[in-house]
């Protein structure tokens, strides 16, 4: 997994917005305005790639000139993928409030309830064990926290079964192929996205690890379902 992510990080960025044509950043933006991050709170963004969620929430935890402060923290298992967002953040002129942290989802490298915040961004689907991941979020949460997950589902509305499918199977393969040099690891993703837990699954799964009030909203006619729960 980790040699698939460090091959495509130099043009992840790249891929993700001509293969969702721009949307995962309205997915992202939503998740974000959920989320509704507060000055002052600590934010887990696990899976956390080349920073978007970070980037997104980071005006609203720190107020300008914050010092050192850290308001986020990026953990991925990918060192590429981490210094993709390390070199988009100085591109973007920030050069503190987030921290970048080389990490397994199963096994973060953080205090039992430190953060206030836990977001996964497509990161769920690629763990060996999903819910040794949701327990990891649970530890880390202080009570109160908050739990956001993004993911793509392994049913889209019947109408979109067909045309998603094709393109799942036949384009994206080969947009990875042009683009990123890659056909395998975007076949893996239309796999991997199959493989993936329903809504109602993963749902449960999420209460099962101890977080509660757990929702999930469909996305684009059930393409991505956004999960929402809470440490209480
Ligand atoms: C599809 S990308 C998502 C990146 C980012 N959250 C986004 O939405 O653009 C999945 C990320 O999960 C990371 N990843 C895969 N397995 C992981 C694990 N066990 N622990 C932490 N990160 C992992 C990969 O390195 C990759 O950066």
């Amino acid at each position: 997994m980790r040699a698939i992510f460090d091959h495509v990080a130099p043009r992840y960025d790249l891929m993700n917005d001509l293969m969702s044509f721009g949307t995962h950043r309205l997915w992202k933006r939503e998740m974000v305005a959920i989320l509704n991050p507060q000055r002052g709170q600590r934010l887990v963004d696990v899976a956390g790639g080349t920073g978007d969620i970070a980037f997104l929430s980071l005006p609203r935890l720190l107020p300008e000139g914050s010092g050192g402060a850290v308001g986020a923290v990026v953990c991925d298992a990918s060192e590429k993928m981490l210094a993709v967002g390390r070199e988009r953040a100085l591109d973007r002129g920030v050069l503190c409030g987030i921290e970048w942290v080389c990490a397994d989802a199963l096994a973060l490298p953080l205090r039992d309830k430190s953060a206030d915040l836990y977001t996964n961004g497509f990161g769920l689907r690629n763990v060996t064990r999903i819910g040794g991941a949701l327990s990891e979020a649970y530890r880390v949460l202080r009570p109160g926290g908050r739990f956001l997950a993004l993911e793509f589902t392994p049913q889209v509305a019947p109408v979109l079964q067909a045309p998603y499918d094709f393109y799942s199977f036949q384009v994206l393969p080969l947009i990875g192929e042009i683009v990123a040099g890659n056909r395998d690891a975007y076949l893996y993703l239309a796999d991997s996205i199959r493989r993936f837990p329903s809504q109602s699954a993963l749902t449960e799964m999420i209460a099962a690890a101890g977080l509660e009030r757990v929702k999930f909203r469909n996305l684009m006619g059930g393409v991505a379902a956004l999960y929402s729960a809470w440490r209480l």
